[in-house]
């Protein structure tokens, strides 16, 4: 995106301190944009300490954020977590609910505490950060592909919503990326597997989803709300590996 593209724009970016959201800040500032970022662990100062999965630590920032700026451009919802890989029926319920607490309910939170100064943009965009596993199941992570369905669905009913108030709410659903959640997951057996599965052959890049969310954020998707946009090398596309 141009140098200055987002220049005067004020954009959220929650999970600021890692991985993809770290570089939506790196990617947004790029552009010209004021970026908030919102971190449970602040790699630096420059990212405020909120839980998303706390309406009152939520709720504390974007109060602090209305006597700033008094209006929100973009809000990109990135702060996520996943569990250990395990079968489902020897998931603990407490997991399910600890991962729906920060994927799920902190996008609520979010969403409803900035969505007033969403409005005071002449273009309000979210997006937030699903996942692959929002729309094919991935093995051992039920809590976790759970809680991304949620996330697509949740987009969805705000995209619905809020589309007469004049604000877009989409999601994209990354592939494996080289992140430190990413890397957690990591195993030479699944390396293997993911270049033979991904269509692209490879895992991404932050940068590569980073850009994606930033063409939904931005005027240039001015017609574009509700969607669900797999980042993910074809992945959900289809099987390449089928020998026919
Ligand atoms: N990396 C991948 O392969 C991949 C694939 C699909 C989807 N995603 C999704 O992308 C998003 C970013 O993931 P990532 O790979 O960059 O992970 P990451 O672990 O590198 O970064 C996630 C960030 O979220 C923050 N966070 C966690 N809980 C929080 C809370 N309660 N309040 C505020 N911040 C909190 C963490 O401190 C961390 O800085 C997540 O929603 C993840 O599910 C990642």
């Amino acid at each position: 995106m141009a140098e200055n593209a987002y220049a005067g724009r004020i954009v959220v970016v929650t999970g600021a301190g890692s991985g993809i959201g770290q570089t939506c800040v790196e990617v947004f500032q790029q552009s010209g944009a004021t970026v908030i970022g919102w971190d449970l662990r602040p790699a630096d100062d420059s990212t405020t300490a909120v839980d998303v999965s706390d309406w009152d630590s939520v709720s504390a920032a974007a109060a602090d954020v209305k006597e700033r700026y008094g209006r929100v451009d973009a809000l990109v919802n990135c702060a996520g977590i996943i569990t250990p890989n395990l079968p489902a029926e020897e998931t603990d319920p407490e997991d399910f609910r600890k991962t729906f607490n920060v994927n799920v309910m902190g996008i609520v939170n979010t969403t409803k505490a900035l969505f007033p100064l969403l409005l005071e943009s002449d273009s309000g965009a979210v997006v937030n950060i699903a996942s692959q596993a929002a729309l094919v199941s991935l093995p051992h992570q039920a809590a976790y592909t759970a809680s991304k369905g949620a996330v697509a669905a949740l987009t969805r009913a705000l995209a619905i919503d809020w589309a007469s108030r004049g604000v877009r709410v989409n999601a994209v659903c990354p592939g494996f990326t080289a992140t430190p959640m990413a890397v957690k997951q990591m195993t030479p057996a699944l390396e293997e597997a993911l270049a033979r599965r991904v269509p692209l052959g490879r895992m991404f890049e932050t940068e590569e989803i980073a850009n994606a969310i930033q063409f939904l954020s931005s005027p240039l998707a001015s017609a574009i709300t509700g969607v669900v946009l797999p980042v993910d090398g074809g992945w959900t596309a289809g099987e390449p590996a089928l020998p026919m």
